[in-house]
């Protein structure tokens, strides 16, 4: 949470970063500032409260600027406001900071260090500025020991950038569990917590790792460990295709991702198969996968629910038993774990900090890991030790969906894979299922007026709205609540059908929408009875059910798919009533409030 970019070079830094900040916005949008030198060496800090498109508007256009820092917000510690808005200067403006983390023990170095000291803000940040101004001037160290000294007191995350007035054309940047890159050009460099900041300037980028510090001019980048030895690590190429980074037509991500869908299921299928068309999984993967006697699958949000359908996967088609987790839950309260475990950290960011805290512990025991993820070089990635793509292209509206679907189809291969391997099954049939669910996907996408009419009937006034189903159907209820509620600010349950005459059906009114999924041959009755029950106080339906399963009064039919794929295309409904709820309601759909993509702080 939260995004930094720094520039330093010839051309004017003003747009360079301000584009920046545009593409991490998806990290945080409350609030933004940037501080800037110009050539004479002049220092200006400009702030606002909301977008960056409210910074742009502070900012004085003649200013031109050879070296920058800028900040987009996601507020932990203090309401989101100018005075809160990054960068942090020292009383002296000598330094000048942004930050992204948490410092667990601001108070504590408060009270040690800054007794005497008036906070302008309510941020946990401030006080790193503050303790670099105190070891400098009061201690009289060089910036650099200054910087060292700082934070070698900091506990929590970080990825700062700073800039000292008195070194213009030096950016010292460093990061502990935050994420934080280096991006190297021809007569400038660059910091940015994704490349997507800065993929216009350069696809040459360097990670910065774990209690790092880099010096950062425009012809060099110096990295040190935190005891001042040099480092010397090769840069990589970002692989971004720029129009990935664009809206195009449609108004806004969450249109476009939605409509992605069919073409990422091919793309996954594509880089997961041989020369010859097989399905493929690297077999170191497979191999330490069959060791294990239990899998545990770790993550948050869309992508816990992915996992909830992966865990069907694993079980029924590789014959291996599976848990799920909410990762903020696991960390802290580990069960009983079986004799060879291996874990799954599902992220589409690969940046998640509370997936990230159990894969430290897990990496403290040594047990072997993978994460399945969209982002190639992201901290879970690089701490676990395998890896599986996802090929969804960058996501960048907030509310997840074509990470959703690719994260079940890679678990679709990869449990085949293993299944056939261990034969618990005898026939490879995933690539053909995928390529079937992907037309079905497409078939939904292109009747999306009928799903936009169901939206602004049902979804247009209603305070709470309830999804339901059984096995499958009822996982996909939890994604298809959680989409809702995220981007319509709808109250949105979702529910296993059978459960809600334990208790919830009390809350079912005249008008209550009720949002059914069947698709699942064995319950499909008894879900249709649950139905009945809500309809008989006066809920208002929708029933979205599969081809062979429906009825003429069924609202979304979708086409009939592998029984474990289901999830796959019954969730692009419960995605675009997301979406249009949201649009109608006039909400801001790839930014809902509250929230940022990347959720970077546990
Ligand atoms: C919801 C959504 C979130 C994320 C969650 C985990 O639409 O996007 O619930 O799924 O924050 O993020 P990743 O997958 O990046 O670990």
């Amino acid at each position: 949470m939260c995004g930094i970019v720094g520039y330093v070079g010839s051309k004017n830094a003003v747009p360079i970063l301000l584009n920046g900040l545009d593409k991490l916005e998806y990290r945080g949008y409350d609030s933004a500032g940037l501080y800037i030198m110009n050539n004479r060496n002049e220092g200006f800090v400009f702030k606002a409260k909301g977008r960056i498109n409210a910074l742009r508007e502070e900012i004085d256009p003649s200013v031109q600027a050879s070296v920058g820092i800028g900040h987009t917000r996601w507020a932990t510690h203090g309401e989101p406001s100018a005075i809160n808005a990054h960068p942090h200067q020292s009383f002296s403006q000598r330094f000048t900071l942004v930050h992204n983390g948490v410092i667990e023990n601001y108070q504590e170095i408060k009270e040690q260090y800054l007794d005497e000291t008036l906070l302008l803000s309510d941020t946990d940040t401030e006080i790193i500025v503050h303790m670099l101004a105190y070891f400098s001037e009061k201690e009289h160290l060089p910036t650099l020991d200054a910087l060292r000294q700082t934070l070698s007191l900091l506990k929590g995350s970080y990825a700062i950038a700073l800039i000292d007035e008195s070194q213009p054309g030096t950016i010292f940047a460093a990061k502990n569990k935050s994420p934080l890159l280096l991006g190297k050009g021809e007569g400038f460099n660059v910091i940015c917590s994704d490349a997507m900041a800065m993929i216009k300037e350069t696809n040459q980028f360097v990670e910065l790792m774990d209690k790092e510090i880099a010096i950062v001019t425009k012809d060099e980048l110096i990295i040190e460990n935190a005891n001042g030895d040099s480092l010397s690590r090769d840069a990589y190429t970002a692989e971004f295709d720029s129009e990935d980074l664009e809206k195009g037509a449609y108004p806004y991500y969450m249109a476009k991702e939605i409509d992605e869908q069919p073409a990422v299921l091919r793309r996954v299928v594509q880089a997961y198969q041989t020369q010859e068309g097989n399905l493929h999984v690297d077999q170191v993967i497979v191999d330490a996968m069959l060791q294990s006697d239990r899998l545990y699958i770790i993550a948050a949000g869309t992508s816990y629910h992915a996992g909830l359908v992966g865990k069907r996967l694993f079980e029924q088609l590789s014959g291996i038993p599976t848990e799920v987790h909410v990762a903020s839950e696991f960390g802290y309260h580990m069960p009983i774990l079986s004799n060879n475990p291996f874990f799954i950290f599902i992220s589409q960011s690969g940046e998640t900090a509370d997936s990230r805290q159990v894969l430290v512990s897990v990496n403290e025991k040594n047990y072997p890991s993978l994460t399945i993820t969209n982002a190639v070089g992201s901290t879970l990635s690089r701490e676990s030790t395998f890896t599986l793509l996802l090929h969804a292209g960058p996501e960048i509206a907030v509310a997840s969906t074509k990470a959703y679907t690719a994260q079940i189809s890679v678990m679709a291969i990869l449990s085949e894979v293993i299944g056939l391997e261990k034969g618990v099954i005898t026939e490879s049939t995933m690539k053909h299922n995928l390529s079937t669910a992907a037309v079905a996907i497409q078939s939904i996408i292109e009747s999306k007026e009928l799903i936009e009419d169901l939206a602004s009937k049902q979804l247009s006034l209603t305070d709470h709205a309830f999804f339901i189903g059984r096995g499958l159907d009822h996982l996909v209820a939890l994604e298809a609540a959680l989409k809702l509620k995220e981007i319509s600010y709808i109250h949105t349950e979702g529910f296993a059908a059978g459960e809600l005459k334990h208790g919830t059906i009390a809350l079912i009114e005249k008008g209550t929408p009720i949002i059914a999924f069947v698709t699942e041959k064995t319950t499909a009755g008894h879900t249709r009875g649950n139905v009945q029950e809500t309809i008989a106080r006066g809920a208002n339906t929708v029933i979205i059910s599969m081809d062979g399963l429906s009825r003429p009064e069924d609202h979304v039919i979708i086409p009939e798919v592998h029984p474990l794929l289901t999830p796959l295309v019954s969730v692009i409904p419960a995605q675009l009533l997301a979406y249009y709820a949201s649009l109608h309601r006039g909400n801001d759909v790839d930014k809902p409030r509250n929230l940022a993509k990347s959720v970077t702080v546990e």
